[in-house]
């Protein structure tokens, strides 16, 4: 008896503890409950050793993605073996939050604020019953990174302010733009020339796809989808990272970028962004510039190989860089599964740069010790 509980404990502690060593993109990844991870569309903080991976915590069934829990967090010192931190940020059960149980909280991503030692979280928030319409951008405070977040406000940025480098020209529509046919070669140049930032100018331009970007000089960006998903903005933020300076650019427009992600590397800024299809996969794009504020030059789909042209099935969510790895970079993304969120799963890949161009490769498998020097 006593040798039949002690096999039982090994098989239970074995199957409980048992340490990974490599990444499996696109597999089941379990925590160290030997739960798959639920922390989609993430972003991720080193704090004191740690690494703290946020993510929306999606459910089971069709409206898997809307949030009945909120935002999610795991915590490992090796990037292999997480542990759940629980829920850090929650939905509130007053049918008059804004963060009411049933909105939509995708792609959270938190910094830390050296000047206010707090944590700050930044997410892209739909309200309930309103479909993808609020585009709105969203923050919350926390004072240790496990949480607990306190939602603060969420809304357009940049309110009644036009962004830098934006002709006098453009400031007043030259015709009745209202009329031009959607994806028409008219169309498109009149979304260059500004047309959905003037439409948004007195209530704030739309939010969604987002990221938040840490400079060495601590000046830090919200980097978001707006104009319908067609172009993306840039906008700085205050010392307290809380609310926006109101400087602002747009980077690509009428291009139709998603999922932005950036990283830094001898002095110049990387981007990859998506398309914008949905939960279905489609090519990467890249972008390069030498100023946060661009220009941002194109360079095409950073993925090579077998399924390049969908980015290995999945969509970009952050760009995580290795702690004390100089130029080692991760490509997260995640594989959406729609039909039952919950089962999406998680692409890391290793970052090559070859001639100021990312580059991303498949790997069935692979660990941190098989990156080459960038
Ligand atoms: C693609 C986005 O990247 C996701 O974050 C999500 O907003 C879906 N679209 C919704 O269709």
């Amino acid at each position: 008896m006593r040798l039949i509980c002690s096999i039982v404990l090994s098989l239970v502690c074995s199957f409980v503890f048992s340490q990974s060593n490599f990444f499996n993109p696109g597999k089941q990844w379990k925590d160290t409950n030997g739960v798959h991870i639920n922390a989609h569309g993430g972003g991720m903080l080193f704090v004191d050793g740690a690494y703290y991976w946020y993510g929306e915590y999606k459910t089971s069934g069709r409206g898997g993605n809307t949030s009945l829990k909120g935002i999610s967090c795991y915590s490992s010192k090796d990037l292999y073996n997480w542990k759940n931190e629980g829920i850090v940020l929650k939905v509130e059960q007053d049918h008059n939050s804004e963060i009411t149980k049933g909105c939509v909280m995708e792609r959270p991503k938190v910094v830390f604020n050296k000047k206010t030692g707090k944590y700050i979280m930044w997410f892209h928030l739909e309200l309930k019953g309103q479909g993808y319409d609020a585009a709105r951008a969203a923050v919350a405070i926390s004072d240790t990174p496990n949480g607990p977040f306190k939602f603060k406000k969420s809304y357009r940025p940049n309110k009644g302010v036009w962004p830098i480098n934006f002709d006098d020209k453009f400031k007043s529509a030259s015709s009745d733009e209202s009329a031009l046919k959607s994806w028409t070669p008219e169309w498109r140049e009149a979304i260059k020339n500004g047309m959905f930032i003037r439409r948004d100018f007195d209530k704030g331009q739309m939010s969604r796809d987002m990221t938040v970007y840490v400079d060495d000089n601590d000046k830090a960006y919200l980097i978001h989808a707006s104009e319908d998903n067609l172009t993306l903005h840039i906008s700085e933020l205050i010392d307290d990272y809380l609310d926006f300076t109101e400087k602002w650019t747009r980077v690509a427009p009428a291009d139709h970028n998603e999922a932005p992600a950036v990283f830094k590397k001898g002095g110049v800024y990387y981007m990859i962004t998506s398309g914008c299809t949905g939960w279905d996969p489609n090519e990467a794009r890249s972008f390069k510039s030498k100023s946060i504020w661009g220009p941002w030059e194109s360079l095409g789909n950073p993925c090579i190989g077998k399924d390049a042209s969908l980015t290995f099935h999945s969509q970009s969510t952050y760009i995580l860089s290795v702690e004390g790895k100089k130029d080692q970079f991760i490509f997260m993304a995640d594989r959406w599964k729609p039909d039952n969120p919950i089962d999406g799963s998680y692409i890391w890949l290793p970052i090559t740069i070859t001639d100021e161009k990312p580059i991303l490769k498949w790997f069935d498998k692979w660990s941190l010790l098989d990156f080459k020097e960038n």
